[in-house]
């Protein structure tokens, strides 16, 4: 044991090893095979059983286990959280491609074609209970501060799915908006996912605090990578039909940096009117044109150094938090392993 000064308070610390970032994974993994969420009518849950079974990174109750482990919390009383925060991701998904009007994810049809608007708007709602339902299952001190954090969270992420909608219709978002939106829309569930792991382990609150400040600024990165693969990924890999953002006139990172950077006042207003759906030209040909304004101002390059700048935001919050550098060795892990990912 070695004591450890912590807000004035000598707290004991055990000294251990955490586990690596793929052991966190595979218990996650481990977890989710065992779980069966088909029952009657099949109808309502095979959806949430696919939605589930299809794969994706898992990126959020990783996240949740992480900082729970972190604090030396007990990681089988904080798994039913880590469950109950993935079916809410995968709940709000059910809902996204149903928006966006996304035929792909994880390489598979979306919920919403393969079974119809009513099932996906209906298994979605159900995953949001279900979420709920395992969520009521931690046994913790800090049960009702983590179940207020997931309530704000999800008000958040929803609040978040409003602003991208109503951005599509307007011509005049900021950089500064588009971050706001991207906070609440995608940040703000990798922020919750932490603080829930970190409040069932009873973690400090100033150390709480730094990792909102890391999962804000890696949730900010996460999305500016999406919104690039959205551009420039390869379909197989990402899972993802690529385009669809501008097919559906997202105010993402892309056009809003383009239009920044455009050189004079023709290219601008090319972009501005291939921005707006009602646009003579069919929706191939503007991500034809919009992809050949984004190759001459090289925005990919743009797109990649605001993702390094949030990533290294990201790893100087982790520097605040009052641990053992070993206790951040997986979350240092995790932001090396998504730097450059594919899908
Ligand atoms: C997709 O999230 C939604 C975004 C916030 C971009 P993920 O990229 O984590 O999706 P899966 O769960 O790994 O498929
Ligand atoms: C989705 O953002 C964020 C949420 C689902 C809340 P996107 O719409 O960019 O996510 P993908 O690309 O469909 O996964
Ligand atoms: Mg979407
Ligand atoms: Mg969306
Ligand atoms: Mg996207």
């Amino acid at each position: 044991m070695v004591r450890q000064k912590r807000g004035g308070l000598l707290k004991s610390t055990t000294q251990r090893n955490m586990k690596q970032l793929k052991e966190y994974l595979s218990d996650v993994e481990y977890t989710f095979a065992q779980a069966n969420f088909s029952t009657q009518p099949p109808s309502l849950y095979d959806p949430i059983d696919y939605s589930m079974h299809i794969g994706g990174k898992r990126l959020r109750p990783t996240l949740l286990l992480i900082a729970n482990d972190m604090f030396e919390g007990n990681t089988d009383k904080a798994m039913p959280a880590a469950i109950g925060i993935e079916l809410f991701h995968n709940f709000t998904l059910l809902h996204d491609d149903l928006m966006d009007c996304s035929p792909l994810r994880r390489g598979q049809p979306t919920v919403y074609r393969k079974w119809g608007n009513n099932t996906a708007i209906l298994s979605g709602d159900t995953m949001f209970a279900l979420a709920w339902q395992h969520m009521l299952q931690v046994q913790s001190p800090n049960l009702m501060q983590a179940l207020q954090c997931f309530n704000q969270t999800a008000i958040e992420v929803c609040e978040g799915q409003q602003y991208d909608m109503d951005f599509e219709q307007r011509a005049d978002v900021s950089i500064d908006q588009y971050l706001m939106m991207t906070h609440k829309k995608t940040a703000a569930l990798l922020v919750g996912a932490l603080k829930i792991g970190a409040l069932l382990a009873q973690a400090p609150a100033d150390d709480i605090a730094h990792l909102e400040t890391f999962g804000h600024h890696f949730g900010l990165a996460f999305q500016l990578q999406d919104d690039l693969l959205d551009a420039y990924g390869d379909t197989p890999q990402f899972g993802k039909a690529t385009g669809q953002d501008i097919i559906d006139c997202k105010k993402t990172y892309l056009p809003l940096r383009s239009l920044e950077l455009a050189t004079g006042a023709d290219m601008r207003n090319t972009l501005l009117k291939l921005m707006d759906k009602q646009h003579p030209l069919s929706a191939q040909q503007r991500v034809q044109q919009t992809m050949q304004i984004y190759n001459s101002l090289d925005i990919a390059s743009h797109t990649r150094h605001a993702i390094a700048h949030h990533f290294d935001q990201a790893a100087k919050a982790l520097q605040h938090i009052n641990l053992p550098e070993t206790h951040k060795e997986p979350l240092h892990q995790l932001l090396l392993t998504l730097h450059d990912r594919k899908k």
